[in-house]
Order: C-alpha cells, then sequence, then structure tokens
C-alpha cells in the first residue's frame, strides 16, 4: 500500500524530539498511543535507540503503521498492536508512554479510559508525555487554538481542547505528578508526568 502521510507529525518533529530526548533519558520500553501514521514512532525511534518503541492505535491505523514500519525496518521498532483506548488493553507494562495529537480528537470518555488504562500498564517509575494544543482553566492560548476548537467540535461535538487541570487531575489518580510543562512551536506544549 502507500504510505499514509500526515502533516501535522512532520512539523514539529525535531522540537519534540528535543524534549522527548531529555525526558526519556532512562526509559526502555515506550508505548505510543494513537500513532496514526507511525511517522513519529519512525523518527522517534531511530532518533533514541536505546528505546523499544511499541505504537499503536484503532484497527484501521494498523496498515499505514505496518507500510511505514516496515519500510524503516528499525530493530527498535516493534510491528504495532490494536489500542482502542475504549477497549481491552495489552498486559505489557511500559516505563514511558507518549501520544501526540490525541486527546483533543478523542471524546472525554475515551480520554478518561486511556489514563485508566495507565492505572495497569505503567511501571513504577513510568513517565508520560503528552504532545498537543491544550488550554488553562478552559481559555486558550491564541486565537488559532480557539478556532481550531471550533472546527474540531463542528466535525465531532465530543472532542475539543483540553483543559491541562483536568488531564491532570486524571493523571494524579493513576499516581502521576506533573513534571513539566513544555512551550512548543505553533501553540502546542507537551505536558510530562512522572509516577
Ligand atoms: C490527529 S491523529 C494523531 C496521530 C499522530 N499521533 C499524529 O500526531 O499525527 C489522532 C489519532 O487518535 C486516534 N484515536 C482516536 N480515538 C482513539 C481511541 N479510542 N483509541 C486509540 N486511538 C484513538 C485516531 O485513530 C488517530 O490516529
Amino acid at each position: 500500500m502507500n504510505k499514509p502521510f500526515a502533516e501535522s507529525c512532520e512539523q514539529n518533529k525535531h522540537a519534540i524530539l528535543d524534549v522527548l530526548k531529555k525526558t526519556f533519558t532512562h526509559s526502555q520500553n515506550i508505548l505510543e498511543i494513537a500513532s496514526g501514521t507511525a511517522q513519529h514512532a519512525v523518527f522517534f525511534a531511530k532518533a533514541m535507540p536505546h528505546l523499544q518503541w511499541q505504537c499503536s492505535d484503532r484497527n484501521s491505523e494498523i496498515p499505514g503503521m505496518n507500510a511505514w514500519i516496515d519500510e524503516a525496518n528499525l530493530p527498535n521498532l516493534l510491528p504495532p498492536i490494536e489500542l482502542d483506548v475504549l477497549k481491552q488493553w495489552p498486559s505489557i507494562k511500559y516505563d514511558a508512554v507518549f501520544s501526540a495529537n490525541a486527546v483533543h480528537i478523542m471524546s472525554w470518555q475515551a480520554v478518561e479510559a486511556m489514563f485508566s488504562g495507565f492505572k495497569n500498564c505503567l511501571t513504577g517509575n513510568a513517565t508520560l508525555c503528552l504532545y498537543g494544543p491544550f488550554n488553562y482553566d478552559g481559555k486558550f492560548t491564541s486565537e488559532s487554538n480557539a478556532r481550531f476548537d471550533q472546527w474540531l467540535k463542528q466535525r465531532d461535538p465530543q472532542s475539543g481542547i483540553r483543559d491541562i487541570e483536568k488531564l491532570n487531575l486524571l493523571a494524579e489518580d493513576c499516581g502521576l505528578i506533573l513534571k513539566n510543562d513544555y512551550e512548543m512551536p505553533a501553540n502546542n506544549r507537551i505536558l510530562c508526568w512522572q509516577k
């Protein structure tokens, strides 16, 4: 099949890598949730060979991910697994989780299910990094994010830019402490929690 292509994966990948490199220095096994095309997985796994990178997404995305992963042929990039956060989770434990551009696409019910899934799949010292646009107390950090939120909600009323405070409550319930909130290009952020 032709490899699917997501422009959003290319835009900030170098800036994201800079943060992930310092955050995942001591991590080994990483689960990426909602990997989409697996473009990020290929780029990050190549740049961080000490990480065993496991990408995942809903079943519909698996063929596209396989196309990227097969072509990359990296020893530390595993075949993708099906993971719909609302369904059954793998029984494997990970010491790092990364997800980009996902929590504003998922319904809030799915976001809650994702954090609930972390309760069993994270090791005792795990790190979680979420990349994307976020709000503070319901307030947009830019005009363009406000317009993006409107566009998201017209497409799917259950989607929308999430509040950092609400995500943090879910994280705290999993024993995760917010360690860093990095400002990223184009009004995005990376939120990093640690067990
Ligand atoms: C905008 S894409 C982001 C893909 C990629 N991470 C990126 O940065 O381009 C959102 C992704 O969320 C995934 N997604 C939506 N609902 C999901 C769910 N319930 N469980 C797992 N993934 C989900 C979609 O399949 C899609 O790949």
